[in-house]
């Protein structure tokens, strides 16, 4: 069977942890990973992440492509992959991605992984929302993108942040059919410490 392919994307809403934590998940996986990070990214990056080594994030994904290179593999649906996971999704992306403007490497590669009919996650990342975030989000939900704002479960008992990261993360990934040994389930590893009322 071929190898496996998943395309990573991370843009410049708040939240490059999440790029970061989804190549972290898939790392041990038998996964390949495909890189892209928009220029808004590296700098909500340097603002966000202590210390940023982009190279060393980049060193994490399998292959990784610059937003400027729109001739690259993923910008093509004959090269097979899973899908794309956006994490985290600006409002500026989603805008492009629901129309269809293609005008970078990670929106064209949502863009053909739309086309293809292939599994597209947005982890989107804005508050509070205006109409056109909402129809945008609407209108990649009818094109069969999923729209998966990074909102946390607090009956997951939390305790740290990476804790809420990792679980919306690897709950993503969940919709790519990719399991996360690590992600508690409810009704398997978590139960209540309570009786409901
Ligand atoms: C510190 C910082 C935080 C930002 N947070 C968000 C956000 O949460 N959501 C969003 O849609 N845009 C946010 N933006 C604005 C985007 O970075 C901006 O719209 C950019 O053009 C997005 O480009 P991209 O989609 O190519 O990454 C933020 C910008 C900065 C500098």
């Amino acid at each position: 069977m071929a190898q496996q392919r998943i395309i990573i994307g991370i843009s410049g809403a708040t939240g490059f942890a999440y790029g970061i934590k989804a190549l972290e998940l898939l790392q041990p996986l038998d996964i390949e990973t495909h890189l892209v990070i928009s220029k808004a990214a590296q700098l909500t990056g340097s603002y966000e992440v202590p210390n940023l080594n982009l190279a060393q994030i980049e060193a994490l994904a399998d292959k990784v492509y610059s937003v400027n290179n729109i001739g690259a593999a993923i910008a093509s649906g004959s090269f097979k992959t899973m899908g794309m996971l956006i994490a985290p999704c600006s409002m500026r992306s989603l805008a492009a991605i629901a129309n269809g403007l293609a005008d970078n490497l990670l929106t064209r590669a949502a863009d053909v992984v739309l086309k293809e009919r292939r599994r597209l996650v947005l982890m989107v990342r804005e508050a509070p929302l205006n109409l056109v975030h909402i129809k945008n989000m609407q209108t990649v939900t009818l094109m069969g993108g999923i729209v998966f704002p990074p909102v946390p479960a607090l009956y997951q008992h939390i305790e740290t942040i990476d804790d809420m990261i990792t679980h919306s993360v690897a709950r993503a990934l969940d919709l790519f059919d990719i399991d996360i040994p690590s992600l508690p389930r409810w009704g398997e590893d978590l139960h209540l410490h309570r009786k409901p009322v």
